[in-house]
């Protein structure tokens, strides 16, 4: 089943210094690669965005969030609509910060990914278990899973899993409960939606990516991708993991 693999950058609340340098750096690289192994998708902050895309004709960018109303009295917030608006194709929905810091719940969750659809943006959707979790994964995994409608073109969605206490962290859980947590994720997928949406979608590893552990992250048979937090804002490490698939 052959499936599209992503590489990820979420900047989160970075890269505001040498933005353009960094993505000039990163499509360069891109651009002379001569097997495309994988999508590469970068996610700036809002204020980046916009500038971005239009800079960058060649790259492929996403948000970190959105609304899920069109419009209205929702101060400091950026609706699906208004990404499209400016030509963005991705958005990041769920990220554990974002549950932690924003208290966004899988109600709230399932709003934004259907607004997100609506707007035919591709959603990036984070799912995850804490440190204190670890013993229960597969029933929290279900329960953040269980956000995603249930009719859902799996090239609308890619899931990204992250650990949380993996996150920012140096540590990952071992290559082999890596494979073994996305295929448990799949199987989850093919109860909740369809057997055929859980062959087809995409799910990405995040959570301490970097040069010296993609390779082997990367070439899980489950594992389509990665979606990298620190190491996407230094260009030489981030393309390296770009380079991580054979
Ligand atoms: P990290 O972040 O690569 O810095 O661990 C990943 C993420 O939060 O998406």
């Amino acid at each position: 089943m052959k499936r599209t693999k992503y590489t990820i950058a979420n900047w989160k609340m970075n890269g505001q210094k040498d933005s353009y340098k960094l993505v000039k750096s990163i499509s360069n690289y891109c651009q002379k690669m001569k097997r495309k192994t994988s999508k590469v998708v970068i996610c700036p902050p809002f204020t980046l965005l916009s500038e971005l895309i239009k800079k960058e004709k060649k790259m492929k960018f996403g948000g970190q969030d959105c609304h899920y109303m069109s419009e209205g009295a929702y101060t400091g917030s950026i609706s699906a609509n208004m990404l499209k608006s400016i030509n963005c194709e991705y958005v990041i929905l769920g990220h554990s910060e974002r549950r932690t810091y924003q208290k966004e719940t899988s109600q709230e969750l399932n709003l934004k990914i259907q607004s997100a659809i609506n707007n035919n943006l591709t959603v990036i959707y984070c799912i995850g278990e804490k440190l204190e979790e670890i013993k229960k994964r597969n029933t929290i995994l279900k329960k953040q899973l269980s956000s995603l409608p249930r009719k859902i073109d799996p090239k609308k969605i890619i899931i990204a899993y992250e650990p949380v206490w993996a996150i920012g962290t140096g540590k990952i859980p071992s290559l082999n409960d890596i494979n073994k947590i996305h295929e448990k994720i799949r199987s989850i997928l093919s109860n909740l939606v369809s057997l055929s949406f859980s062959k087809h979608v995409s799910i990405l590893y995040g959570g301490s990516v970097n040069a010296a552990n993609s390779i082997d992250i990367l070439n899980l048979n489950h594992v389509d991708g990665a979606l990298v937090g620190g190491a996407s804002l230094k260009s030489k490490e981030f393309c390296k993991i770009i380079d991580s698939y054979r």
